[in-house]
């Protein structure tokens, strides 16, 4: 069986969570491939809210297996307070929760080298989630890291003390003024350590391979956005690894001819947190009122999502550079009750006008050209069926059908599983 991919279209938070948790029905096994605890995917349901982080989105799923592969970077001591969470929803993660023998540890010297490097550069700092993702990823291409599967080996802490040694020179060598207690940050390290020690390690790409041949179902989940993309992303405004659909191959080691489905998912407008550029950035009300209404607070660190019309230059270039087979709108409902909607077409650049993602999309070189659409003002979040929904929605989606000329066939339109509407 061809492995499926989820991924955002934009700069992450689309609702990969929300769709992963509502499409695991269907899969056999859910794989996250990339990314760490800079993600936080939430899912509601029976009332409740839930933040993963690290975890696959299918874990509260009995039957389904939740694997995090070889491309993701894992901090013991977030991954803890993820499975206490799980614990106290009495979910069994022992029976389905396999983790890569090749995926990274991030250390907490990773952090607090996050925290320099953000630090050091002042106004121009990334925005980072200062989970030590950029650090984490940087030793493992430098061929320093350390990796799940070490912690089977007798000598770990000697191989643990030479690198957190070596980020302890690093840290000094940036002059930057943080404070920490490394030997604290180390007790709690290595108690999670023990945790994640009593987990199932496993060489994934053997497993998902032959899961395949057993013909069982997979569907990767993405973490980020394209536009985060390290290669294809608003560069340095990044995060440290391919958040695109090659970023499955990578980082589950699925080859290339076995990918099925790409389903992408986008926010029926745009939010960006942290820095970078954001052609469509709202400064007014309008981007007040979708912050508001679409609670744009980060799930990992809380902080206020930038909001702003939907770019659809960026969102093509995303479905160029993934593959899409399937679109999924998210969020619908937020935009109930604004009397005019814009999307971006195309951007002004440089005295031309232009329908593709540039190099450099500084508000300097970039302005939106929008086309405008009338909107509606019905609640979204009471109707179950494509045929209820209002007729200027249904302009929208399919003028953005016929610009991406890719299928739009989930609409989502609230947070909780049940508001999600098929076509
Ligand atoms: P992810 O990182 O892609 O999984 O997304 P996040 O969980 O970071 O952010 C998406 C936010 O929007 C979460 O708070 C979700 O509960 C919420 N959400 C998802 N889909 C919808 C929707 O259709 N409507 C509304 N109002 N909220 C949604
Ligand atoms: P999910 O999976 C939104 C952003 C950060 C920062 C940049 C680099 O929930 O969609 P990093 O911590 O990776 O060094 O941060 O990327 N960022 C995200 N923004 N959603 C995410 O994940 C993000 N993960 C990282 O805000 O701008
Ligand atoms: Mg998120």
């Amino acid at each position: 069986m061809a492995v499926d991919l989820l991924l955002g279209l934009q700069w992450g938070d689309e609702g990969k969570g929300k769709i992963v948790d509502v499409l695991t029905s269907k899969y056999n096994i859910i794989a996250r491939f990339q990314g760490g605890p800079n993600a936080g995917h939430t899912l509601v349901f029976n009332g409740k809210r839930h933040v993963l982080h690290t975890i696959p989105s299918g874990i509260f799923h009995e039957d389904a297996k939740n694997l995090v592969g070889n491309g993701v970077v894992i901090d013991p001591v977030i991954f803890k307070k993820e499975l206490d969470k799980l614990e106290e929803q009495k979910v069994d993660y022992r029976k389905t929760l396999l983790i890569s023998r090749k995926a990274h540890i991030i250390l907490p010297t990773h952090r607090l080298l996050d925290a320099a490097s953000e630090a050091s550069k002042g106004k121009a700092k990334i925005g980072s989630t200062l989970k030590g993702i950029g650090p984490t990823y940087m030793d493992k291409t430098g061929r320093n890291g350390l990796r799940v599967g070490d912690l089977e080996l007798s000598d770990w802490k000697e191989r643990y003390r030479a690198l957190a040694d070596k980020h302890e020179a690093m840290i000094d060598f940036y002059n930057a003024e943080i404070q920490y207690d490394l030997a604290e940050l180390e007790t709690e390290f290595f108690e999670a350590v023990k945790l994640l020690k009593s987990l199932t390690f496993i060489d994934s790409e053997e497993y998902v391979y032959q899961s395949q041949k057993e013909g069982k179902t997979i569907l990767a989940e993405g973490a980020q956005g394209s536009l985060l993309d390290i290669d294809f992303g608003t560069y340095p405004f990044v995060t440290s690894s391919n958040t695109t659909a090659a970023g499955a191959c990578t980082g589950l080691g699925v080859a290339p001819n076995q990918i099925g489905d790409v389903f992408g998912i986008f926010k029926a407008y745009t939010t960006r947190v942290g820095s970078g550029p954001f052609p469509t950035e709202l400064f007014d009300q309008d981007g007040e009122t979708m912050a508001q209404v679409g609670q744009e607070f980060g799930a990992t660190t809380g902080r206020a999502r930038r909001c702003g019309w939907l770019d659809l230059v960026g969102l093509k270039y995303a479905c160029q550079v993934n593959g899409v087979t399937q679109l999924m709108m998210m969020k619908a409902d937020v935009l109930s009750g604004f009397k005019t909607l814009k999307v971006c077409t195309a951007y002004k650049y440089k005295g031309e006008v232009i329908e593709h993602f540039p190099y450099n999309i500084e508000p300097e070189n970039v302005e939106p050209v929008y086309t405008e659409f009338e909107g509606w003002s019905e609640d979204l979040t009471k109707m179950s069926e494509y045929s209820h929904l209002p007729k200027a929605l249904n302009t929208y989606i399919d003028f953005l059908e016929k610009a991406l000329e890719t299928p739009i066939t989930i609409v989502s339109v609230g947070p909780d599983r049940k508001e999600t509407i098929f076509r």
